[in-house]
């Protein structure tokens, strides 16, 4: 039995405490949050101990911990939660700046601890399908990449402010499966950006339209379309486009029925936001930590993953702000 100690009992502390609820090798003994109510009301729910969070990570009963705060807290909980000697399960993004999460995988790498990125989109069953057919060489060499990731509506101008950015925030997402996908590092960058949405948003410094376009070595190209706004509900598609074939997984709408008249076909829009349209994923990543850490594993996507995706953010920040491509590093 995996005994998981979880730090932030927000939105996404809440998403994983219901995971682990269905986990039979798995058991939230205790939670933490900087907001007592807040604690005690998950503790009640999933029937785990509130406690602060130097208690939860310092604990005998917690063997790993899932870090939840807001993203300016992860550095320090993960260097105390190493230094502890607990398996770790960070929420993206690890920070928002690069040499801030190579000292957290240094902090990792020297306590040998267990680390996963929580690139929850990997373990869409939809997404996780197609991207087994990819390796099991369904369409033949990829050639061809497309994301499209466009939220329903923005999130409050005090969030964008925080966020880090539309690449570092939102994007990081899509550059990590566009690196899943690819099987293989992308050696060029190009993004371009606007805002279309909300003039607020340019206000604050960030844009909330982008097209980013990541080209390999061996010439494969990805692009990745993004939007804060989608009138018709979270868009989150992808087409892969290869040698013999093509793979596409489409939205998923909130039901499948379709009402037709004569004025034509109507459907269902799109699930919501990433809550619903993701419940599977997140339920599937949990499911993946806690069995790597009961048989000795190392989990998959791991910090150097959440590091690669940080450092694609950050080029095409460059990218944007000097509207040329930019070479990557190997
Ligand atoms: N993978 C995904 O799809 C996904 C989705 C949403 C959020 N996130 C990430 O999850 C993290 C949290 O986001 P959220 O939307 O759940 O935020 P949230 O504001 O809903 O929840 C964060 C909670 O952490 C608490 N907190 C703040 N500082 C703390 C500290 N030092 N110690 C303990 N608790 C503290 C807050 O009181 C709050 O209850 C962020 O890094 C965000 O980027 C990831």
């Amino acid at each position: 039995m995996i005994r998981i100690g979880l730090l932030g009992c927000g939105r996404i502390g809440e998403v994983h405490s219901r995971s682990l609820s269905r986990l039979p090798g798995a058991r939230l003994t205790a939670v933490a949050d900087a907001m007592p109510e807040a604690a005690d009301r998950l503790a009640s729910q999933f029937g785990a101990q509130a406690r602060s969070a130097e208690a939860v990570i310092g604990a005998d009963d917690v063997d790993a911990v899932i870090i939840g705060t807001p993203t300016t807290a992860h550095f320090d909980q993960i260097h105390a939660a190493a230094a502890a000697g607990k398996g770790i399960f960070c929420e993206k993004p690890i920070d928002l700046s690069s040499d801030r999460v190579r000292a957290c995988i240094e902090a990792v790498e020297a306590a040998d601890v267990p680390f996963m990125t929580a690139f929850n989109r990997r373990f869409d069953p939809h997404f996780a399908t197609l991207e087994r057919r990819l390796r099991a060489g369904a369409i033949g060499e990829i050639e061809l990449v497309m994301i499209t990731s466009r939220d329903p509506a923005p999130p409050p101008i005090g969030y964008i402010r925080t966020s880090g950015g539309l690449f570092r925030d939102m994007t990081i997402h899509d550059l990590d499966m566009a690196r899943f996908l690819l099987d293989e590092e992308p050696v060029e960058i190009f993004a371009t950006g606007a805002c279309l949405v909300d003039p607020a948003i340019g206000e604050a410094g960030d844009i909330d339209t982008a097209a980013v376009t990541l080209r390999t070595a061996s010439g494969r190209i990805c692009q990745i379309s993004n939007s804060r706004r989608a009138s018709y509900g979270y868009d989150q598609r992808i087409e892969v486009h290869g040698a013999t074939g093509m793979l596409s997984a489409a939205n998923v709408a909130e039901n499948l029925v379709e009402q037709a008249g004569p004025e034509g076909f109507t459907r269902a829009p799109s699930m919501h936001f990433f809550l619903e349209r993701y419940e599977a994923a997140y339920a599937q990543e949990m499911a993946h930590f806690v069995d790597a850490l009961v048989h000795g594993a190392r989990p998959k996507p791991d910090a150097q993953d959440g590091l690669r995706a940080q450092l694609l953010a950050d080029a095409a920040a460059l990218s944007l702000a000097e509207n040329r491509p930019v070479a990557l590093e190997r």
